[in-house]
């Protein structure tokens, strides 16, 4: 009769305890489980050698070594709360390949996993510590919001950057010797735990083992942070990330508006303000060779406007690191041999009267595409913009960019690359260029490449086909017509982008 209700007292108290009671697990058949669906990434051994792991960014966990990076113990100890390991085996870890185990494993199944990795690591005759007091919690408000910001700005920019994007000033590698990267605070959907202010005061806590995420608990540390400066701290940082995903599925149309005056040839120009921004998804190139399994860039913002003659975009992505050859400090962060960052633009030569659109990988035969392309330039030579026709990934004619009236440029701040691309709604060759008109839903795609993550040529990320609008003044009939035409094909679009995704998730796994 009382065991409930205490459980559910203790559960309040401790905040973050994922559900049922620890239960004791059966190390013999968690071996059995683990084999079956455990192995293809943490290996045979659970050494995280496992088939999939060499494509896998970060690498799958070596349970040998008995390091979790999501706790709620305290900094020194090794062992993590069962809860916490029950929570990243039933949840998975966002941002990761590793998967959730609700649909597939039952409680009992995964304590049974828990007593295993307990066997592997060495760790069954282990206490857990004293766990992190979540009944200091400070509520969040704008004050202790206000509180966190000058503590953040003190002991946390220098991994995450001035607004928390994860552009580190340094180089930051775990202690495996792998390349890794602070978390971008703005996409709390890639967090491992959560943006939760007890997750967040929980890692702020203890850290985050094996990787340079330290712990502010640590009395020792000169970094070191009281209760209450980790909460205020803890407050902020989930205030970063408070506006959300930014992709609305159902929104396919990036809509160019119309207006007086020159269009803006700069990110900086404040006429960017009165457009209405479009995110979409960035997946990973996994259809031609080479392929590409460990993308960084995942969304891109697209800005449109245009006049009697010309029509403009602005280009918007996090990027963790301005990527400049030759660029001491940036060879520091990203290491040796990094190439350009680079953005592309794809548009159909000739605007589809139906539904057929060119293959969104550099068009075909039969429906050739415009690629202009801006890469971000080296210490040798500045930012530049190519134009290419495509028909077909084997099939490019290079062509001259500055003939048809495109042109770039682009500014890096605080972990996001803004690109301007320009041209002229016609040009002189209408057969081989796209033609731009009002009221017509035009096909339009969009590809990045991160140089600091080994992206050229066919390692790229990109979306799906979207559509462009020149939207005249409301009202006018070409408009209607055209978006009941792309009513009717957007239901068709988004179930290709999700089952990508998903087909991008399996390759991934
Ligand atoms: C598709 C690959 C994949 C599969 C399958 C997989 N994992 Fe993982 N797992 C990962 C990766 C990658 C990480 C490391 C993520 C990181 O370091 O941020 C990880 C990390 C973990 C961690 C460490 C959590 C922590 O806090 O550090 C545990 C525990 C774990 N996996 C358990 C399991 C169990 C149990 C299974 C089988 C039921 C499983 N994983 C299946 C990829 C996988
Ligand atoms: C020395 C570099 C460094 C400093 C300083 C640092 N971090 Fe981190 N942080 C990291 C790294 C690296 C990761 C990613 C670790 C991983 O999962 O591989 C990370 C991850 C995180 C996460 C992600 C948690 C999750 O669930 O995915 C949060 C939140 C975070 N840091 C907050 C902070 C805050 C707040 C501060 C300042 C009080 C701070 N960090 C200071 C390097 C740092």
């Amino acid at each position: 009769m009382m065991s409930l209700w205490k459980y559910l007292a203790l559960a309040a108290l401790v905040g973050l305890t994922v559900g049922p009671a620890a239960a004791a697990g059966d190390a013999d058949r968690g071996e059995g489980i683990h084999a079956q669906r455990c192995e293809v990434c943490h290996g045979e051994e659970g050494d995280g050698a496992g088939a999939g792991a060499e494509r896998l960014n970060p690498p799958p966990r070596d349970f040998t070594m008995a390091q979790y990076k999501i706790k709620t113990t305290g900094f020194e100890d090794i062992l993590p709360d069962d809860d916490d390991l029950f929570r990243v085996i039933r949840d998975g870890m966002p941002g990761t390949s590793m998967p959730g185990w609700s649909d597939m494993l039952s409680d009992q199944d995964m304590w049974d996993l828990i007593a295993y990795l307990k066997v592997l690591g060495e760790l069954e005759e282990e206490e857990p510590g004293v766990p992190v007091d979540f009944t200091t919690q400070i509520a969040s408000s704008e004050d202790s919001i206000a509180k966190g910001k000058p503590l953040f700005e003190d002991r946390c920019v220098e991994c995450h950057g001035n607004e928390g994007k994860g552009d580190a000033a340094k180089s930051l590698r775990d202690d495996d010797g792998e390349r890794t990267w602070p978390r971008n605070l703005t996409k709390p959907w890639t967090f491992r735990a959560s943006d939760d202010p007890k997750d967040i005061f929980a890692r702020v806590s203890v850290g985050i083992a094996g990787t340079q995420m330290p712990p502010f608990a640590d009395p020792k540390s000169k970094k070191k942070l009281t209760v209450e400066e980790r909460w205020h701290v803890a407050n902020y940082t989930a205030s970063l990330g408070a506006a959300g995903e930014p992709v609305n599925p159902e929104n396919t149309v990036v809509k160019a508006a119309r207006i007086d005056g020159e269009v803006p040839r700069t990110p900086d120009d404040p006429s960017w303000r009165d457009s209405v921004p479009t995110t979409f998804y960035l997946v990973p190139q996994i259809i031609a060779e080479e392929r590409h399994f460990t993308p960084s860039n995942d969304t891109i913002t697209l800005r449109a406007v245009y006049n009697e003659t010309d029509i403009a975009f602005l280009l918007q992505w996090d990027d963790r690191t301005k990527s400049i050859p030759g660029d001491s400090q940036a060879e520091k962060i990203s290491g040796p041999g990094l190439a350009e960052d680079s953005v592309a633009v794809q548009l159909p030569v000739e605007i589809p009267e139906g539904m057929v659109k060119p293959y969104f990988v550099m068009g075909d035969t039969a429906r050739p595409v415009n690629l202009w392309q801006w890469n971000s330039g080296t210490t040798d030579a500045p930012e530049t913009v190519t134009l290419v026709n495509g028909r077909g990934i084997d099939n490019i004619e290079e062509r001259d960019a500055a003939k048809a009236g495109v042109g770039a440029n682009g500014s890096w701040r605080d972990g996001t690359w803004s690109v301007v691309m320009t041209r002229p709604l016609a040009t002189a060759e209408p057969d081989a260029d796209l033609q731009f008109v009002e009221g017509k839903f035009i096909p339009i795609a969009f590809a990045a490449w991160d140089g600091s993550n080994g992206e050229t040529a066919t390692k790229y990320t990109m979306t799906t086909w979207y559509w462009l609008l020149l939207a005249p003044e409301a009202g006018a009939r070409p408009y209607v017509v055209a978006l009941v035409v792309m009513l009717l094909v957007a239901a068709g679009l988004l179930w290709w982008a999700r089952s990508a995704a998903r087909r991008a998730g399996q390759a991934e796994g």
